[in-house]
């Protein structure tokens, strides 16, 4: 073995990559089905890594080859890497669980602190060096995987090298969609957090849903976790028809809701009392869905931990099968997405903006009302379903095809630049005080409530999605839209600026779209006294020539 961890390290060490991945899953590899591998199968391969991966501290600074050498004592190293949050970290995955095992038996707790620390041993553990007075200012060397966003101010830069729309909207993806390292992190935490509700209920598990699984993630968004219950072994089967059988007592509370309150408030306090690297631990529990929200420190994952929540876990199927049917869908989702947020239309806080989730399926809904169609709606999603995908949740028909081999695309070959100029266009001219949008029946129907936002929540159709947007939230939206729709209707924001010192591009095309607006500033009643937006633009452009970089906020 040790034999192994050599070669290993020769190949890994001394060149820029650092990181192993030698089976690490891609996007592409694709399942006998169909063209891609369903959520299930990924996340089920990614908790099982998970389940055999530790989250150590290296403070100490060790060498990188003196660490992997001790670490593979305990067993084979089949894939690491290290980050940069509060401290340096590194993520290490063994190849058997025996192995983590192996290495925690090992490990010792705090010495001094023996009396005041809570004596829960978790997979979160520090590297000591008692060597390491020797030599204080060591470099360790560590390269280290980026788990933040990108700088906007970057972006802009970046974007303006570009030669095309579609190449701009395309490099905007990668540069924020989720990676290999911090998906893997990602599945790490939500594998920490089942340790500690496995005390009480050893057959749950913690599943990762929302964003950092569905495909739009990007880098620096919340870990949206539930602890699922539903693999508890007995809950689904059936009472025989005769003879002797035993059953369980049970505490009974006074409804479902009840149940979830009860767990989450235990679990809570745990997390809170117990959990190592977790901080800021809140109980929202009287929330339509109830909650845990704490931060992992070591991760600086923002969590949201919540129970009994398959339906949200059905949705995020929906949109990754979405994302997966045509590149064109997850283009315009980070697009648009970012955009918002650089425009201020969705916000970090809580309170009266479009979320994430709401511009996600206005994108799908768009996308649906092409002609022909992108994506199709999801009531042909659901009458392509076979019978082994029949679900049912609290009454709501969540049934939907699994196979991605069933579904048959239209021939639609607009460019990603023509799909975010009429999505501008779209939204800029929406009927939204008569009508709601419905990805189930992709058009739009009457709206049922006075809100000034209605989008249809997909699989309960009575609830609207964006029920806490405000007028004034929505004006800016639309605002923003004709904005920008005019402004890529402009030949000098269209074309790509030429310009020899390349330390110095002009923004240009998408690029454009997220310096900052004056409607992010204005005041609804005052709408008519602004500046033309072509002046607007001419300031701005002069004020990057001059390099006086806009004001933004570094991280999205
Ligand atoms: N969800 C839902 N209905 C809502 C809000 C959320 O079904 N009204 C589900 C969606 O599946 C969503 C997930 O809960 O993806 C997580 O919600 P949230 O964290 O708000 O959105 P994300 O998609 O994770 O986006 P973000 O990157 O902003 O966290
Ligand atoms: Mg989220």
């Amino acid at each position: 073995s040790l034999q192994k961890v050599e070669t290993f390290l020769q190949r890994s060490i001394g060149t820029d990559v650092v990181a192993a991945q030698p089976e690490a899953p891609t996007r592409d590899e694709s399942d006998e089905k169909g063209g891609c591998k369903s959520l299930h199968a990924l996340q089920v391969e990614r908790q099982e890594q998970a389940a055999r991966s530790v989250l150590i501290n290296c403070q100490s600074r060790t060498r990188e080859k003196t660490l992997l050498k001790y670490l593979s004592s305990h067993g084979d190293i089949k894939n690491y890497f290290f980050y940069e949050s509060d401290d340096l970290y590194a993520v290490v995955e063994f190849a058997k669980r025996e192995n983590v095992a192996s290495l925690l038996e090992g490990a010792i707790i705090p010495s001094g602190s023996h009396e005041s620390a809570v004596p829960f041993k978790s997979r979160l553990l520090t590297l000591r060096n008692l060597h390491t007075a020797k030599s204080p200012n060591q470099q360790s060397g560590q390269q280290c995987q980026v788990q933040t966003a990108f700088p906007i101010t970057e972006l802009i830069k970046n974007l303006s090298r570009e030669d095309s729309i579609d190449q701009q909207i395309t490099s905007l993806t990668e540069t924020y969609q989720l990676t290999e390292e911090n998906t893997r992190l990602r599945f790490l935490v939500c594998s920490l957090l089942n340790d500690i509700t496995a005390a009480y209920f050893p057959e749950c598990t913690i599943k990762p849903f929302g964003s950092s699984v569905n495909g739009f993630g990007k880098l620096g968004c919340d870990l949206d976790m539930f602890l699922d219950l539903d693999g508890i072994s007995g809950w689904n089967v059936k009472t025989p028809k005769s003879g002797l059988f035993l059953e369980y007592q049970m505490k009974q509370a006074s409804s479902a809701r009840a149940v979830t309150q009860n767990i989450l408030y235990v679990i809570g306090e745990c997390v809170d009392q117990f959990g190592p690297g977790c901080t800021r631990v809140l109980k929202i529990l009287n929330a339509r869905i109830p909650l845990v929200r704490f931060s992992h420190k070591p991760s600086g994952f923002q969590c949201d931990l919540t129970a009994n929540n398959r339906v949200a876990m059905k949705s995020t199927e929906l949109l990754y099968l979405y994302g997966e049917l045509d590149p064109r869908v997850r283009g315009l989702v980070f697009t648009v997405r970012c955009w918002a947020r650089t425009q201020g239309i969705t916000s970090g806080m809580p309170g009266a903006w479009i979320t994430n989730f709401s511009l996600t399926v206005m994108v799908l809904f768009f996308l649906q009302k092409r002609s022909p169609p992108i994506i199709p709606t999801l009531d042909h999603l659901r009458d392509l379903a076979g019978p082994a995908d029949k679900c049912v949740i609290e009454g709501n028909d969540c049934t939907f095809v699994s196979d991605f081999s069933k579904i048959q695309l239209q021939s639609n070959t607009e460019t990603l630049e023509q799909l975010l100029r009429e999505f501008f266009e779209f939204y800029g001219t929406f009927q939204f005080s008569k009508m709601s949008l419905s990805i189930r029946k992709g058009q739009e129907m009457n709206k049922p409530e006075m809100g000034p936002l209605h989008i249809e929540n997909p699989f309960e159709t009575s609830l609207n999605v964006s029920k806490n947007v405000n007028t004034s939230q929505l004006d800016r939206f639309v605002a923003l839209c004709q904005e920008s729709s005019w402004l890529l209707q402009q030949s000098e924001t269209n074309k790509p600026k030429v310009n020899e010192d390349s330390y110095n591009v002009l923004p240009w095309g998408l690029a454009t779209l997220l310096l900052p607006s004056q409607v992010a500033t204005i005041n609804t009643r005052k709408k008519k006294r602004r500046e033309p937006a072509s002046a607007r633009i001419k300031s701005l452009l002069e004020s990057l020539k001059n390099k006086n970089e806009p004001k933004m906020s570094e991280g999205l």
